[in-house]
């Protein structure tokens, strides 16, 4: 399958839920109880070794490092890190960014969701740019990162490194697949754990940094297509995980290399 074919079938994300978000924010301690029961609430703290945006500025940094892309741009900041790179796409359905900051080289903000930007780019034909790193930080569903990886990959220069952040939620609840909690995490750790089970020939580390873990992926080969073909199987899979399992054997996930 083609990444255009798969963008398209898979484009449908017009109804996804990041609107909304607010209310359940509002409602955010009685829900809680709610999950936390529902869960058991188990709370297990990271040992930090480091803070997300060390981890991705030195990464940016790092000599070689010329095309960035991200997913979830919020306010900016992370996509900011990049303003002396020759190219930085940001793409967010719903910036919050200052007026006029990126809209001019090397930035090219894409106000879209992440599905419709890689459809639009892979229908467009060959892209005129490879990724040298990515930073998947868009809606916190399991589904949705991974297609972002999906996309991402396919247009990963040699040596792409991809970092997903939000990959070790502390706490059961802040890992819902719907919003509860303030931090929230979603289910993205899902992500490195069907990758490395349906993709072994990539590495897959990940690292305990602050506040919500980073996974970072290198290996990859923008012409294999397994996730994109097995698509279906994966998220059934990813989905069939539970999250207490994780929670309980995080420790032993993050050692495993
Ligand atoms: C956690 S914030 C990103 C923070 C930013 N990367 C940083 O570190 O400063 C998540 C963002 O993802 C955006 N988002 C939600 N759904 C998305 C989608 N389908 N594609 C891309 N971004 C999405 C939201 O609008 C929100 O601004």
């Amino acid at each position: 399958m083609k990444a255009a074919e798969f963008f398209r079938k898979y484009d449908n994300t017009s109804a996804a839920p990041w609107s909304g978000f607010a209310n359940y924010v509002a409602k955010e301690n009685e829900l809680y109880l709610a999950v936390g029961e529902l869960y058991g609430d188990v709370v297990r703290p990271l040992r930090p070794v480091s803070i997300y945006k060390e981890e991705l500025t030195r990464r940016i940094h790092a000599p070689g490092v010329r095309t960035y892309l991200e997913t979830g741009v919020s306010t900016g900041e992370s996509l900011m890190i990049c303003k002396d790179l020759d190219l930085a796409i940001g793409i967010d359905p719903a910036p919050n960014v200052p007026p006029d900051v990126f809209d001019k080289a090397p930035f090219r903000l894409e106000r879209k969701p992440s599905d419709t930007f890689f459809r639009e780019t892979f229908e467009a034909g060959t892209p005129d740019f490879a990724l040298d790193l990515a930073f998947i930080d868009g809606l916190h569903v399991f589904e949705y990162a991974l297609r972002d990886f999906i996309g991402v990959e396919a247009l990963a220069a040699p040596g792409c490194e991809v970092l997903v952040h939000d990959v070790l939620p502390r706490r059961a609840a802040e890992a819902a697949r719907h919003r509860f909690t303030r931090p929230w995490t979603g289910d993205v750790w899902r992500v490195p754990m069907v990758l490395r089970r349906f993709r072994p020939d990539l590495k897959v580390r990940l690292i305990e940094s602050a506040p919500t873990g980073l996974a970072v992926i290198t290996g990859l080969d923008p012409a294999n297509t397994v996730l994109m073909e097995r698509y279906d199987e994966v998220v059934a899979h990813g989905l069939g995980l539970s999250v207490m399992e994780f929670m309980a054997l995080r420790d032993a996930h993050v050692a495993a290399v």
